[in-house]
């Protein structure tokens, strides 16, 4: 008598899948529930058992019969409020916060991806460095002025400070990998500056180094403009005007043509049509002599890219304060 109960109970699940209206649901009570239906004939057997059994049996009839009811008035509450929603798709989860990579992170990443397509290996360097990889080895001697180019934060050890410039790595990696090579630096620097809308007291740099005995300007040219296209999305002009810098020999600052006003004056690029976005040049031969280079055979071009710089040009950020701000506002932009 319990299979043939549970067997009840099994159809009867199996049929509230298949009821699709209340003439169906009405068949249901009907067969299951109704005065005549299958548990009400069950239970005129009941007649025949001992009481022991009776017992036993009543409690498992109470239980599918409860079970039948339940699921007979869910289905009529379903059929009967078609308004009611059962699954609301469109209700929203419970959003977790998560967080997101700060814009510097992302577009090292990006930045580090081009380059590396462009055959470049990938470095860091450390951010303390000596006196001599910051300077002397880059053709900057002790007490010579051009070393007020660059602001230093100099630390109690002597000889030691906070890199002013990637380029303080340029003679350790040519060590490293002889030549010929091609290598980026990416990573923070430090200057011992007043702060404002354009200047900061640490920014990241982009360092690049080709040594070989083909590299020149014009190669270092279309390596600027793949980069620059890529990096920016837009078809872009590179212009060279000459500078100074003592580890280069031509020293160059690097022009492209301003994107936002096609070269017509904003003021993104104070009405020049350029926007400034390097400092490069051929390596000194003193650089590439530092590093056992013969001179003579190899040549090597070198540029320093400023990272907040070409972001605040890619996404109009009117001030480089904001990168180390913890203005939630400004970082989930990106
Ligand atoms: N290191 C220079 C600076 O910080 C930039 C630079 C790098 C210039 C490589 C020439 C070659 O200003």
């Amino acid at each position: 008598m319990k299979e043939q109960l549970s067997n009840i109970l099994r159809e009867a699940q199996q049929i509230y899948f298949q009821i699709k209206n209340l003439e169906e649901l009405e068949n249901f009570r009907i067969k299951f529930l109704g005065r005549n239906g299958l548990l009400a004939q069950i239970s005129d057997s009941f007649r025949n058992l001992s009481l022991e059994e009776r017992k036993e049996i009543g409690k498992y009839f109470n239980f599918v019969k409860e079970e039948i009811n339940k699921l007979y008035l869910e289905k009529k509450e379903i059929l009967t409020s078609p308004q009611k929603i059962i699954f609301d798709l469109s209700h929203p989860g419970i959003r977790k916060d998560r967080g997101i990579k700060h814009i510097l992170t992302q577009e090292i990443e990006e930045i580090k991806k081009i380059f590396f397509t462009l055959g470049f290996n990938i470095e860091e360097g450390r951010e303390i460095v000596t006196e001599e990889e910051n300077f002397d080895s880059l053709n900057i001697p002790p007490n010579h002025p051009s070393r007020d180019l660059w602001d230093t934060f100099w630390l109690n050890k002597k000889n030691y400070l906070l890199r002013t410039h990637t380029s303080a790595h340029q003679v350790e990696f040519l060590r490293k990998y002889g030549v010929p090579i091609k290598f980026t630096i990416i990573g923070k620097v430090y200057r011992h500056e007043a702060t404002d809308q354009r200047h900061e007291m640490q920014f990241h740099q982009i360092e690049g180094v080709s040594v070989g005995e083909k590299s020149n300007l014009v190669e270092l040219k279309s390596i600027f403009k793949i980069f620059f296209e890529k990096y920016f999305n837009k078809k872009i002009d590179i212009f060279f005007r000459t500078s100074y810098f003592p580890f280069t020999e031509p020293s160059l600052e690097v022009d492209i043509n301003c994107f936002l006003c096609q070269s017509k004056g904003c003021q993104l690029c104070k009405k020049s049509g350029y926007l400034e976005v390097a400092g490069a040049g051929m390596i000194h031969p003193f650089v590439l002599r530092q590093a056992s280079i013969n001179s003579e055979k190899y040549f090597g071009y070198a540029f320093g890219l400023g990272l907040e710089r070409l972001i605040m040009l890619k996404y109009d950020i009117p001030d480089v304060r904001l990168f180390h701000s913890t203005d939630l506002r400004f970082i989930n932009q990106f």
